[in-house]
């Protein structure tokens, strides 16, 4: 099938890929020239698995870019919109990029296209969508308007789209959702899985996913509900995280013990400084906001934002206890992206404690294995950029470990203790065993459990000046 893809981030690219990937001739469009240079120089724009060997393998074949959005349109039988929906000063989501491709497309139209909704958006986008191609022109008979909402979480963006656990598609017409079942069918019919160079499955990844045909409406719902549920449970452990930390309770059992009851699950169940990134913060405001304008106080979202924020406040104030007082410390500071996996450092939570120990007067060395160039671009000399975890940590007053990064949790707590100038370290992912940690002479302060103090709360004068 021939499909064009409007937009060029984390969503529009990993889709336009895997479309490729899944036999479809696919053409990519965004209005930003230099972006669509980039991609077409090879450059996959964003740090994810198998896209860079994704996009060599199609580029030039099934895959090309494009900032011709009405000749992409043209050519294809499918438009599927997955534009930016930034959250405007009040919350709401900015739809102003889907209006704006919508015009565009309803201009480009030549005969009956698919427009497929993949960006996230509030319940009824839909409805304005089809407005919005009337208005501009569009006789009904020539488009439908499908809500296919995307699932995928950076780090894993690709295997999340080949691998699904479940596809959803919101419509109201028959002959819509027949494209929609071919779109996606060498996923429905386990056909991709079987082909000799297909992207490996992940360990938990379900044989065939759930194919959910349903309203529109419902369809926007699943998603803006799916994700706000996600960060529910985030805020839910680490609420439960302050109690433990009060009772001296260990979280980390709590999580395991509530984990495994099968209907809680202990996946999204980590406490730690907070959840980030261009989604969770957006869709959590975005969903908050359409629900009042639904008539539904949904206060519960309230507290979920402000049990986020708190989180963050309270490992501040963590290092402020632990270090006596922050003015002129010099910390380390490992991990800048909003998780592992990525290079993305949006809404960043160790891009957020980094900021606020910044404005304390702490000078920081930080090291990312992947967003050290996204974060010079944000906080420029402001902080000094380590080429490893190591040479981060040397004469530091103190270890913070901010992104959940696999690399950080085997560290080499030995050299972690001799480098520093102060045995401490503070983790906000709760990456080690507390009993790891005291047998390496190091302090260790973590989320939801009893510090773990073994050395004595003065500079170790000695090594000091057998170091010097
Ligand atoms: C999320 C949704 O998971 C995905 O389905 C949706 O399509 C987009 O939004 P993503 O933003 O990539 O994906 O990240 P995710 O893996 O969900 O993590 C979000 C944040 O929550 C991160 O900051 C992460 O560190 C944090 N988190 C996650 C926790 O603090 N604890 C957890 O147990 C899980």
């Amino acid at each position: 099938m021939r499909v064009a893809v409007v937009g060029c981030g984390y969503v529009g690219l990993v889709a336009a890929a895997c479309f490729a990937e899944l036999g479809h001739q696919v053409t990519t469009v965004d209005n930003d020239e230099a972006k669509i240079a980039a991609l077409k120089a090879g450059d996959p724009l964003i740090h994810e698995d198998y896209l860079p060997e994704l996009i060599l393998r199609h580029h030039g074949k099934r895959l090309a870019f494009s900032c011709d959005l009405a000749e992409a349109v043209r050519q294809s039988q499918i438009v599927v919109i997955a534009v930016g929906t930034p959250a405007d000063p009040s919350g709401e989501a900015d739809l102003s990029f889907v209006e704006t491709a919508t015009r565009e497309i309803a201009q480009a139209i030549n005969g009956y296209k698919v427009i497929v909704e993949k960006s996230t958006v509030p319940v009824h986008t839909n409805a304005w969508i089809q407005r919005a191609m009337v208005f501009n022109g569009c006789s009904v008979a020539d488009f439908d308007v499908v809500s296919n909402p995307e699932f995928l979480r950076e780090g894993t963006a690709v295997t999340d789209f080949l691998y699904p656990d479940r596809i959803i598609t919101g419509c109201r017409s028959e002959r819509a959702a027949r494209v929609m079942k071919e779109l996606y069918a060498p996923l429905l019919d386990g056909t991709y899985v079987q082909q000799p160079d297909a992207v490996p499955p992940p360990d938990d990844a379900v044989p065939k996913p759930l194919y959910i045909e349903t309203a529109p409406e419902t369809s926007e719902l699943i998603k803006h509900a799916s994700n706000a549920f996600l960060a529910m449970k985030i805020s839910f452990i680490n609420a439960v995280s302050a109690m433990a930390e009060a009772a001296g309770a260990d979280i980390e059992d709590v999580r395991i013990g509530m984990g495994s009851d099968k209907r809680i699950g202990t996946r999204f169940l980590r406490a730690g400084i907070g959840y980030g990134g261009s989604c969770f913060p957006k869709d959590v405001s975005a969903f908050r906001a359409i629900a009042q304008s639904c008539g539904c106080d949904f206060t519960l979202l309230d507290e979920v934002q402000r049990i986020n924020q708190e989180q963050l406040t309270r490992f501040i104030d963590k290092v402020r206890k632990t270090l006596w007082t922050t003015k002129g410390k010099r910390l380390a500071a490992l991990g800048l992206a909003f998780k592992s996996g990525t290079d993305d450092i949006r809404e960043s939570p160790a891009i957020n404690v980094i900021q606020e120990l910044l404005s304390r007067d702490c000078q920081i060395t930080a090291y990312d294995p992947a967003a050290m160039e996204r974060t010079r671009a944000l906080l420029g000399d402001s902080i000094a950029y380590a080429p490893d975890p190591y040479s981060a940590m040397k004469d530091a007053d103190a270890l913070l470990i901010l992104t959940e990064w696999k690399e950080f949790a085997g560290l080499d707590l030995a050299e972690v203790k001799r480098l520093l100038k102060y045995p401490i370290v503070l983790d906000g992912r709760n990456l080690y065993k507390p009993q790891a940690m005291a047998a390496a002479g190091l302090d260790y302060y973590s989320i939801g459990r009893p510090p773990l103090e073994v050395s004595h709360p003065m500079p170790n004068r000695a090594r000091i000046a057998k170091m010097s």
